[in-house]
């Protein structure tokens, strides 16, 4: 797996070098086709068996980097590969920071198979691991992570997507007492973050995607977190309509191919079995992990968070390319 992990690390450089470019054109679609492209050539010369488990979203809908796609040489390994090539495309084409592009390598099998829906997320900081549980409410596992952190609810830190449909959840987290901070898009960033020491994030709860959701889980798992994690159908997460309804039907029916269930709770280890993970987040644009992509004297720089599950290493790494 080790041997793999340079390709993991360029797969996410060019995918964020191809969406440089672009920052801040408005065209969301057009940021993401140029970092698709590029991340898939990239992993196709890559001496493995890969398949992509976490994706664009199904066949008949991406062309590229669809759930199921194989790719690589075709020799070694078998990988199952999760994909998000820019995490946060609308925030990328309004030149907005936290921008990444993001994969995670593991072995075959060992990731949850997430169809393109909402997941309902909880995870906390490594030094909260062990006692949250999604099955109670959140305020129940606010006040049992703050009693593990010792510390009052008033000084707990929770982080949550700024989203309409957490307009709720936000007057709920207010009620509690607990310092609450939104974050306008990009909830892999918002894990990983909780799991550094120096951030001062205790909790993540969101409503997010679930592609998002495995590629999170991978990066909590490797850094010491802890996670739990909900499918959740359109209609849960926004509400009844009509075309809600026909969508939420044709999730459930998806995650039944697949062999997930809807509001099941997936612990993390059920979401990454395995601690042989690779996980590359190459800022594109300037974030709080790390820096985007700059010009420096006509070379191009990249900055990107690696972290390796075998070793539990946390790299941040630099690269300049001639171009
Ligand atoms: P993409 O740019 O990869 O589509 O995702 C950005 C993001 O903010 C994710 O981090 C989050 O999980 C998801 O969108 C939330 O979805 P929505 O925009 O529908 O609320």
């Amino acid at each position: 797996m080790e041997q793999l992990a340079y390709g993991v690390l360029r797969a996410t450089e060019q995918a964020a070098l191809a969406a440089w470019p672009l920052i801040g054109c408005g065209d969301k679609n057009q940021i993401d086709g140029e970092a698709v492209s590029a991340m898939r050539q990239s992993l196709n010369q890559m001496p493995m068996r890969g398949r992509i488990v976490i994706g664009e979203g199904e066949i008949d809908r991406a062309p590229m980097l669809y759930i199921g796609e194989a790719l690589g040489l075709g020799t070694g390994r078998e990988i199952d590969i999760a994909v998000d090539p820019i995490e946060g495309t609308r925030m990328v084409s309004v030149g907005q920071h936290n921008a990444l592009s993001v994969l995670a390598f593991a072995p075959y099998g060992c990731l949850l198979h997430a169809p393109d829906m909402y997941m309902r997320k909880l995870a906390v900081c490594p030094d909260a691991k062990g006692v949250i549980d999604l099955n109670h409410t959140l305020e129940e596992n606010l006040r049992a992570v703050a009693e593990k952190l010792a510390k009052p609810l008033s000084q707990l830190q929770v982080v949550i997507l700024d989203k309409p449909r957490h307009r709720d959840d936000i007057q709920r987290l207010n009620r509690l007492g607990v310092k609450v901070s939104v974050l306008p898009d990009g909830d892999v960033a918002g894990s990983i973050m909780l799991c550094q020491p120096d951030s001062g994030l205790d909790v993540m709860y969101t409503v997010g995607g679930a592609p998002e959701g495995v590629l999170s889980a991978c990066a909590v798992k490797v850094m010491g977190g802890d996670m739990q994690a909900m499918l959740i159908d359109s209609v849960e997460a926004k509400g009844g309509s009509a075309s809600n309804q026909e969508i939420a039907q044709q999730e459930r029916q998806r995650c039944a191919q697949m062999g997930v269930e809807v509001d099941r709770v997936y612990t993390l280890n059920q979401m990454v079995h395995t601690d042989e993970i690779l996980f590359s987040a190459t800022g594109v644009t300037k974030g709080d992990l790390t820096e985007g992509v700059r010009k420096i004297e006509g070379k191009l720089q990249t900055q990107t968070l690696f972290l390796n599950g075998m070793d539990k290493t946390q790299r941040l790494i630099n690269t300049l390319y001639e171009r």
